[in-house]
């Protein structure tokens, strides 16, 4: 039998303690296969970034464990983490994380320090990527001097430098434009269904749902599984926007009716004169 890429079972983290304690994330078990694409999604503040930080060993989870490729990583020293994370994980952030002293090229053969093999087999590889995604003519620009898309494919190129099995994104293009979004969506899910990486996103972004294999829908810390549903979109009875009913945050009871708010500015005229939007 295969052996899933990474399996958690039963995991938990809790921050703080006594009244302020939060339980970010409350018994969560997933695996996740060699060629799967998986969404995470779920409102803001349910887990999602804690889960994925568990996931990548960046955070120790209070309870459960975490096997990547037949490793139990939780059982393992802190001193053992870093070369997990370098040579089994690759990490991709909203926020790219590139290092602004350091070249493109530069950038991505940062983690490919921790490998044990020579330089030159690393720098094919980075040439390779390079080439692949489009970034041969900004091989040695510096980030400051790149656009939005062309810094988080850098991070995609970094995150596979080392070949891990296991690619954790979150939120890869929150900070991007549509179609930019767009297309480093399709990287991630081409590197899953054309190269085999297990890839675990974490989006906010409906248009992704069609193209991912499942839909891990995570609400107040715990796992819901939503593959066969569909966003239900509302409309925000303040402003007339569409809203996402299952991630809006925003809600408000009134005579018996669930309504949805894209923003506080528009929850809080609601709340001030629910008749006056009511039909
Ligand atoms: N270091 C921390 N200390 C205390 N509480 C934390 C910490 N990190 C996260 N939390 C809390 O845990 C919960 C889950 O946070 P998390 O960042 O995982 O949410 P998220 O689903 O990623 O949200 P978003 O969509 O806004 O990114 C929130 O209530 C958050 O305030
Ligand atoms: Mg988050």
């Amino acid at each position: 039998m295969m052996i899933p890429i990474l399996k958690a079972s039963n995991l938990s983290k809790v921050f703080g303690s006594g009244h302020t304690e939060v339980k970010a994330v409350d018994n969560v078990s997933l695996s996740i296969k060699a060629g799967e694409l998986v969404l995470v999604m779920g409102p803001s503040g349910s887990g999602k970034t804690t889960l994925l930080s568990m996931l990548g060993s960046l955070l120790k989870p209070s309870q459960g464990n975490i096997e990547i490729e037949g490793i139990n990583v939780t059982e393992l020293k802190e001193s053992d983490l870093p070369n997990i994370r370098a040579l089994k994980i690759g990490f991709i952030f909203q926020t790219f994380n590139l290092l602004d002293a350091l070249t493109v090229e530069e950038n991505i053969l940062f983690p490919s320090q921790l490998r044990p093999e020579g330089r030159v087999g690393v720098k094919n590889r980075a040439n390779r990527l390079i080439e692949k995604l489009g970034l041969a003519h900004r091989r040695n620009a510096f980030p400051s001097t790149l656009s939005g898309g062309e810094k988080q494919r850098v991070a995609i190129a970094r995150a596979l430098i080392n070949e891990p099995k296991l690619i954790l994104a979150d939120e890869p293009t929150g900070n991007l434009d549509s179609q930019t979004g767009q297309e480093v969506m399709m990287i991630l899910h081409d590197i899953a269904r054309d190269e085999g990486y297990a890839v675990i996103m974490v989006t906010h972004d409906p248009r992704v749902e069609d193209i991912a294999d499942r839909i891990l829908w995570l609400e107040d810390g715990q796992l819901h599984d939503r593959k066969s549903e569909k966003h239900s979109w509302v409309k925000d009875p303040v402003c007339g926007m569409h809203v996402d009913e299952w991630t809006a945050n925003l809600v408000s009871q009134y005579k018996g009716k669930k309504y949805y708010f894209c923003s506080k500015r528009c929850h809080e005229r609601f709340e001030n004169n629910q008749e006056s939007y009511v039909v």
